[in-house]
């Protein structure tokens, strides 16, 4: 499949060129997102298949595994197709007990930067988002050491783009009064739609914006109103997730996780359905706000 044919077509972040369908690898880890996966050969062929559909957009971190996501993109796909741009993120690390603690010194993510650089293989680095809060969601405070500390390795050539993860609107906003950010990475999906006036202003800035959990991340959507929609257009849940995602704003750019290739194509496929203005009237129905669907929040 040619990336041009994903449903969404393409969205520019800064001067790179991505599919809006993209692909989150976090899953690939293994439980907890601590590896080694239970079957290497199968997330190997999971990343090649993503690249093979024409996915030009993959989602990491030197976090999920440690290192494994990253060392099993790399194992899979290098040397990179020049149109493939790998999004990684820093500022947490992992605890031997599998938590996520926050690592935002400017010494952490210098060294979090070489890390990604050293496992994933790369002179530099696409895209990096600096990730805030932490586990149970975004704090409010100031970003400006650990951004400008970015902003620095930006200067010295080893990143392209910078963005921001699970941070609050101020957060986004002051992150864009010290340097361009061409993204926002937060927790967003049919039942956790917080982020709703952020978004509609990022769109406007021509700014994207890349919801984890797209499917509800360790537990999947549900919900009547979901379950409604798919039976009547004899889809998934899943497909219904997605697919009312790249209805909801040109900006969102999808990165939906998996460790199985045959859900990766049913989620391109599923991704492209057709949503009528009922079905998204009924989609309103679905309880908002609903942090039971977000499941375990991680990464
Ligand atoms: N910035 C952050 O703080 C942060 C936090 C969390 C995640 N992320 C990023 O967001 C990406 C997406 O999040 P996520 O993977 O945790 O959650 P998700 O995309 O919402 O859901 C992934 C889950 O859905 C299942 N799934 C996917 N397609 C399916 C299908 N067709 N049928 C049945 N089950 C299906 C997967 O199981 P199978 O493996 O069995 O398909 C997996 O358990 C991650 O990969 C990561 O890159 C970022």
């Amino acid at each position: 499949m040619l990336s041009a044919s994903l449903p969404g077509g393409t969205w520019a972040l800064g001067d790179l060129t991505v599919t809006r369908f993209g692909y989150g690898a976090m899953q690939l880890a293994g439980p907890g997102v601590m590896g080694p996966p239970a079957d290497r050969d199968s997330a190997l062929a999971v990343l090649r298949e993503a690249v093979d559909l024409g996915i030009t957009h993959i989602d990491t971190s030197n976090a999920y595994g440690p290192r494994i996501t990253n060392q099993l993109i790399r194992a899979a796909l290098h040397p990179y197709p020049e149109s493939l741009h790998i999004v990684t993120k820093v500022g947490a690390i992992r605890d031997p007990q599998g938590g996520w603690p926050p690592a935002r010194k400017p010494e952490d993510l210098r060294r979090s930067v070489g890390e990604n650089l050293e496992t994933l293989g790369l002179e530099a680095l696409d895209l990096v988002n600096l990730r805030l809060g932490n586990a149970q969601g975004p704090q409010s405070g100031s970003l400006a050491e650990p951004f400008e500390a970015l902003v620095e390795l930006q200067r010295h050539g080893l990143i392209r783009h910078l963005g921001v993860s699970n941070a609050t609107a101020e957060q986004v906003a002051e992150a864009q009064a010290i340097a361009p950010i061409v993204c926002v990475q937060n927790l967003y999906n049919l039942a956790y739609r917080q982020d709703d006036k952020l978004i509609d202003t990022l769109a406007e800035e021509g700014i994207a914006y890349v919801p984890f959990f797209p499917l509800g991340g360790f537990s999947p959507l549900q919900s009547s109103a979901l379950s409604a929609v798919a039976a009547r257009l004899a889809a998934t849940p899943m497909s219904v997730a997605l697919a009312w995602l790249l209805r909801r704003s040109p900006n969102i750019l999808l990165i939906p996780g998996t460790s199985s290739a045959a859900h990766l194509r049913e989620n391109v496929v599923g991704a492209g359905l057709s949503l009528s203005d009922s079905d998204l009237d009924e989609l309103d129905r679905f309880p908002g706000g609903n942090s039971d669907a977000t499941g375990t929040p991680a990464g």
